[in-house]
């Protein structure tokens, strides 16, 4: 399935609806056999002190190759699932093709690039992007977003990360990255799925206007997307388990924090004169006008954002979120999260360096959201009163953009599903509710088609559905 393709689905059953762990039939690394001419692994073998050991050094039939998910320990099939050519969880393996694919070529042409696959602009997200004296003999650029993107260079680990009597902080210690830790986790997955600031992990607006799709991103929706393991109980005994609440949360906290430390680096947010389109809400410069006597204006203002009437609002969807989650959750912060928040949309019009002081401060009090969100613990009724907030009147009155409403979507569908987990709401009581959130993402379904006050509308419904069954 396309990218698209699932993003139209929004219309039928909600993301959620879709993730199906892929069974596939034996499968073998096919990327690797390409051979596009970048330099790899000979030379880095010579120095033999890489630390990237590629997709294929984990693809061993006792290893992670397995056709059937039906490891022991492991499930073991985790190659075929992150391979997988017609699910969503095998986005990964294809991220560096689609460079070479006709609208990575588009992008390539319009920058006036010979081509996007020997572009570190390109390949910083779309491959596990490491030097060639770190490259492994196995190593394969080719092979897109490799397992040691997310799970950490393989070579101080991968020779006893299985062995009978190794513990996970042993593996930890010798670099494996503890992903199960909600803020390790966002700040990996953001690094492609915002930004960073190391080379080649930003998409400018120069990139968006030559054609790259928006980003957007959920935490704990898209890690179950591209899920390939089994919470089970030897899982939870050598991990713990990870709560979808304090995911989606932690996930808010950390967007916010990392939107806002890139905004304040003087390289990333500024293009000559101008402001790097790319911080800021797409929609509200890529409207229709109208200049006839039926004009009608077609944007609201926002209470919480005092920037000048007809300026672009920097990109607020997870200040939104976060907002609603400090509410909830985090109440005795909430405050004064609102407030930098606040300050930070006025700042706009002070200049750049009062801006820039603001989204320091901003991203301070993102950052001890953060820390709290990830030492609370979960449960009783927190999922339903962040739905509640979100629902209601004050997070309410700020869907005026198609950002901020997307993302609201996927929270509820995120926390819907947090409480059919966790067993507070049966599975037939939330396919009773599925057609309210399924109208919730009908209205989301195009920027072109969004309508803001038909959006707080389906949201509010949505949320009241929800909030009967407490
Ligand atoms: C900051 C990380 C980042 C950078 C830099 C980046 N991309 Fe992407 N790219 C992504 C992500 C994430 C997606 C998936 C977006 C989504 O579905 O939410 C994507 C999607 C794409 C797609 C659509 C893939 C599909 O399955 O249809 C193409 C094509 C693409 N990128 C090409 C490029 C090119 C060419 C460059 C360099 C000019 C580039 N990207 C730079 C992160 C990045
Ligand atoms: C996009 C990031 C990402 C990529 C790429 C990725 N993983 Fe994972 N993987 C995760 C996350 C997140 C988890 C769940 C948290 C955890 O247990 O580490 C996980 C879990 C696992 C587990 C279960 C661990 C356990 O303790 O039970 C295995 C095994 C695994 N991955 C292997 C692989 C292999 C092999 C590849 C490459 C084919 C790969 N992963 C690629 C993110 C990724
Ligand atoms: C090294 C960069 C990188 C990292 C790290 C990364 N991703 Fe991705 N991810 C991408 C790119 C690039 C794409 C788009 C690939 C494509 O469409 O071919 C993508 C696509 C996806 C998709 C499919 C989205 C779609 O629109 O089809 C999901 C789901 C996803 N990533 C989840 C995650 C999660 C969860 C994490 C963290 C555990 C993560 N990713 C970490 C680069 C990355
Ligand atoms: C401050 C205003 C502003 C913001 C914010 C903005 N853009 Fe643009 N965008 C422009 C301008 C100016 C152009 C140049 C083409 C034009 O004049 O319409 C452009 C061009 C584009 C194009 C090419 C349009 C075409 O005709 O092919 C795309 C695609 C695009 N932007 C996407 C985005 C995305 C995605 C975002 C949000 C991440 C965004 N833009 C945010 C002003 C903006």
């Amino acid at each position: 399935m396309s990218r698209r393709a699932w993003r139209s689905i929004l219309t039928a059953d909600g993301w959620r609806a879709r993730i199906v762990l892929p069974l596939s039939a034996g499968v073998v690394l096919a990327a690797s056999a390409l051979l596009t001419g970048f330099p790899h692994a000979e030379s880095a073998t010579a120095q033999n002190s890489y630390s990237y050991t590629g997709v294929a050094s984990c693809a061993g039939s006792t290893c992670h190759g397995r056709s059937e998910g039906n490891g022991a320990v492991v499930r073991q099939d985790e190659i075929a699932t992150w391979q997988e050519p017609s699910a969503v969880s095998g986005a990964h393996s294809r991220a560096y093709a689609v460079l070479a694919g006709r609208r990575g070529r588009q992008i390539a042409q319009s920058l006036g690039w010979e081509n996007a696959t020997s572009r570190s602009e390109c390949l910083g997200c779309h491959s596990t992007f490491v030097p060639v004296s770190q490259q492994g003999p196995r190593f394969h650029m080719e092979d897109g977003v490799g397992c040691e993107s997310c799970h950490g260079a393989a070579a101080g680990w991968i020779a006893t990360h299985y062995e009978v009597g190794g513990t996970h902080p042993a593996n930890v210690a010798n670099g494996l990255t503890p992903l199960e830790l909600p803020q390790t986790r966002a700040r990996i997955c953001l690094d492609c799925h915002y930004g960073s600031a190391d080379e080649g992990q930003f998409v400018t607006h120069a990139m968006m206007a030559a054609g790259h799709p928006r980003i957007s991103f959920e935490l704990d929706l898209f890690s179950a997307f591209q899920q390939h393991h089994d919470a089970d109980g030897d899982y939870l005994e050598r991990k713990g388990g990870t709560d979808s609440v304090q995911l989606w949360a932690v996930g808010q906290a950390e967007a916010v924090a990392r939107a806002t430390d890139l905004y304040a680096r003087p390289d990333l947010a500024t293009e000559g004169v101008f402001p790097e389109f790319y911080f800021y809400d797409c929609h509200s410069c890529h409207r229709a006008i109208t200049d006839g006597p039926e004009r009608r204006l077609t944007f609201e203002t926002n209470p919480q954002r005092p920037i000048p009437f007809g300026q672009p609002p920097f990109n607020d969807e997870n200040i939104i979120m976060l907002d609603a989650v400090a509410q909830a959750l985090a109440p005795t912060r909430a405050e004064a999260f609102r407030s930098a928040s606040r300050n930070f949309h006025g700042a706009m019009q002070q200049g750049r360096a009062p801006a820039q002081q603001a989204a320091m401060a901003l991203r301070s009090e993102a950052a001890r959201l953060s820390d709290a969100l990830a030492a609370r613990s979960y449960g009783g009724n927190d999922a339903f009163e962040v739905i509640e907030t979100i629902g209601g009147r004050v997070t309410s009155s700020r869907f005026t953009d198609y950002a901020g409403s997307a993302q609201a979507v996927m929270a509820v569908d995120t926390l819907l599903n947090a409480l059919v987990t966790r067993g507070r709401i049966t599975v037939g009581a939330a396919a009773g509710i599925r057609a309210d959130i399924n109208r919730a993402y009908q209205a989301v379904r195009t920027p072109e088609s969004y309508n803001p006050a038909e959006f707080r509308s389906a949201i509010g419904n949505a949320v009241n559905a929800i909030g009967r069954l407490r």
